[in-house]
């Protein structure tokens, strides 16, 4: 297994090219299946999940050419065969279940594994669900999978009771060839739905109020395909301004818009980060003077701080002096980097669902291990600050969301490298 080397004490300078969304190109690779014909996806970023996505849509018969030096990816999805997405690929990626609207709204059925929980919490899918009712689909629950039914998918009104990024998503593409209109009240209203309903409008669907929490979707008969580029990776783009900041550094991230960021980019603000925004060039930047402030940060849904940054963010946090407070109202079971951080020597105490930080002198560089794809990154950043030597083990986790994540990092000056074998060991020196 690979493991990430990193020797704290660098200062990063330089600009980073940003990828692709990952939570963007999820979903559109699963809406790919509405549409007939070959459709092909540009700036997708190669990262495990992807991977995975397209596994899952091979298995469902779809054809799908990967070019990953041109993070071009094309899907043709009209001999799908096989409705079904199998236990042991969707228990590799919960994401998987955004095949299942799609799936009943082409083919009439659609047989997804149940996701099941994960590292951050149980993660049920009883709002994809009843959504899917609301459009006329059947469900019935057998052996650990869902399926979905319907003989045409009818528009309809669906007020979710929570605004839940994948299951907008699921009827956002169920609704997208109902026959009728379809009304979804209290939707999501994250950056990635309106690329998803930007992409199925390229190919003739008929989605308004995307990015509000009233979504209008007229079901048009059929798809033709258009290509595509998926939008940049706001949380990779959060990542590495943290990483800019708290090394002391200058650095850019582009392309990237601060409408995208806001409630992150505000608080990094309160932080005593000062944030430059170039929304013409698309680039955003961090650069000192640094006087980091403690802050009280509750993650929310969007436009709110978004839970997929408060890890790192936590980070900055902990060198600084003082108390920060961290809710965490997402998730049930989002701090585990807190006890690999406090190994490190960070002064953290969980209370309920929020952790208090109070700043300490300095890191000690150590052995940590990753269990999700944003503690992980959030330990890496650790690593860029600390004393020492850190390791970070069970990177797959990173490798899931964030495209040569150790490449850009020490493209901009940090001491770090991806562990295959022992011999990188030794060359890292002391
Ligand atoms: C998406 O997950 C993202 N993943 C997550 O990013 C992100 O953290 C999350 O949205 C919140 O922004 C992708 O887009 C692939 P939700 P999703 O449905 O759709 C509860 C990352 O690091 N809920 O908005 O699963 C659920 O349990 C990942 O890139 C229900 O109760 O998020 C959770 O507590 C991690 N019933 C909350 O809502 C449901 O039917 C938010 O879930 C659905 C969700």
């Amino acid at each position: 297994m690979d493991r990430i080397l990193v020797n704290g004490g660098r200062v990063l300078k330089g600009e980073i090219p940003i990828s692709g969304s990952k939570n963007a190109a999820l979903p559109i690779l699963a809406a790919t299946i509405l549409c007939r014909g070959a459709v092909t996806l540009k700036n997708v970023p190669m990262i495990r999940d992807i991977t995975s996505m397209v596994a899952v849509l091979r298995t469902l018969g779809a054809e799908v050419r990967v070019e990953r030096k041109e993070n071009r990816v094309t899907v043709n999805t009209e001999r799908i065969v096989r409705p079904e997405a199998p236990y042991e690929l969707v228990k590799t990626m919960r994401a998987s279940i955004l095949v299942l609207g799609p799936l009943v709204a082409t083919l009439g059925r659609g047989r997804v594994s149940l996701p099941g929980g994960c590292a951050i919490g149980t993660r049920p899918i009883d709002i994809h669900l009843a959504g899917l009712e609301a459009l006329g689909a059947e469900i019935t629950l057998e052996h650990g999978y869902v399926i979905a039914e319907s003989r045409r998918l009818r528009g309809g009104y669906f007020r979710l009771p929570f605004p839940s990024v994948g299951a907008t998503e699921n009827l956002v593409c169920a609704a997208a060839l109902a026959s009728g209109r379809t009304i979804l009240e209290n939707a999501a209203r994250e950056p990635e739905i309106v690329d998803l309903a930007d992409f199925i409008n390229a190919q003739g669907g008929a989605i308004s109020g995307a990015g509000t929490e009233r979504i209008e979707i007229e079901g048009v008969g059929s798809l033709a395909p258009r290509e595509y580029s998926v939008m940049p990776d706001r949380i990779e783009a959060g990542t590495f301004l943290v990483a800019g900041a708290i090394t002391g550094g200058r650095i850019a991230v582009r392309p990237m818009r601060r409408v995208w960021l806001a409630s992150f980019l505000d608080t990094l603000d309160q932080a005593g980060v000062p944030v430059a925004v170039e929304d013409a060039e698309e680039r955003i930047t961090v650069s000192p003077p640094y006087r980091f402030r403690p802050v009280e940060v509750r993650t929310a849904v969007f436009p709110g701080f978004p839970t997929d940054l408060q890890a790192q963010m936590m980070v900055l946090s902990v060198l600084t002096e003082g108390e920060s407070v961290y809710h965490e109202t997402i998730f049930e079971n989002r701090f585990m980097h807190v006890a690999e951080l406090r190994r490190m020597g960070a002064h953290i105490e969980i209370v309920g669902k929020s952790a208090h930080v109070r700043g300490v002198p300095f890191l000690s560089g150590a052995e940590v291990m990753a269990s999700d794809l944003r503690a992980s990154a959030a330990l890496v950043l650790a690593g860029l600050i600390a004393r020492g030597r850190t390791t970070v083990t069970r990177v797959y986790h990173i490798d899931r969301g964030y495209e040569r994540f150790e490449e850009k990092l020490a493209a901009v000056g940090a001491d770090i490298l991806r562990d295959r074998d022992a011999a990188n060991e030794a060359r890292m020196g002391s």
